[in-house]
């Protein structure tokens, strides 16, 4: 009789879930920011996506806190053998500092908000208080980190999808620990 194997070879089903929906709203953060931005917007577009990026963030925020609370309980499966301690602890590292980046954005994009003294309408409808007093100073020292902080999240993700590819042509399994999406974990 086959021993069942000790560890699935993947992420757990929620952990693989919340990835790809994190991923794809922060994909979609980066640019709707840059853009809203831009000269030259009509005035109800640029509205438009100042709530999206707004009640968007938010909801990136708490998922990132909802990952990190789940993570903390459901470790990763061990990395497939033949990987080199290096590379495990470098991707290791990329992946603390990917959630670390993403909570420095979105939390400075609240402080920034909130300290300017404008409207979360999500959190607003729900009578939620603001966490953060009123002050000029503070919302400047926020938006500077906010617009600063966008470079090293853009970089790190180019070289977290690149990496991904990379185990994607090796076809070393790496890529299916975060794939598919939705289904069991398998083994
Ligand atoms: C904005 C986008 C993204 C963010 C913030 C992000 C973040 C993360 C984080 C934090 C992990 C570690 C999961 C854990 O162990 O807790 C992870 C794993 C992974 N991500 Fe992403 N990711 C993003 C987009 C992508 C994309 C587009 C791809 C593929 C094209 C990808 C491929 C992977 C793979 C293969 C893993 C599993 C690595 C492993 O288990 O060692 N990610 N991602
Ligand atoms: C992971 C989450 C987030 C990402 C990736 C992101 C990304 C960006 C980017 C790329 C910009 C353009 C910066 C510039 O050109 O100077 C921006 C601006 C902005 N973001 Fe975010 N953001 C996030 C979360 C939030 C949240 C949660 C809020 C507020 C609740 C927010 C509010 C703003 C505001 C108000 C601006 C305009 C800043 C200004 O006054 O110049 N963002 N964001």
């Amino acid at each position: 009789m086959t021993q069942p194997p000790t560890h699935p070879l993947r992420h757990a089903a929620l952990t693989r879930a919340l990835h790809w929906i994190v991923a794809v709203m922060v994909i979609a953060m980066l640019p709707v920011g840059v853009v809203m931005l831009s000269d030259g917007l009509a005035r109800p577009t640029q509205d438009l996506l100042f709530i999206l990026h707004k009640n968007g963030g938010v909801a990136i925020l708490l998922l990132v806190i909802l990952r990190l609370a789940w993570r903390a309980r459901t470790p990763a499966p061990p990395m497939p053998a033949g990987m080199s301690p290096l590379q495990a602890g470098a991707a290791r590292a990329a992946h603390w500092a990917l959630y670390a980046l993403l909570l420095v954005m979105a939390i400075s994009g609240y402080v920034r908000v909130r300290a300017g003294g404008f409207p979360i309408e999500m959190l607003d409808a729900l009578g939620l208080p603001t966490f953060v007093p009123r002050s000029e100073s503070l919302a400047e020292i926020a938006k500077a980190i906010h617009a600063n902080a966008r470079f090293a999240l853009a970089g790190l993700i180019l070289l977290h999808v690149g990496a991904a590819m990379m185990h994607l042509v090796r076809r070393d399994g790496v890529f299916g620990r975060i794939w598919p999406p939705l289904g069991k974990s398998g083994q």
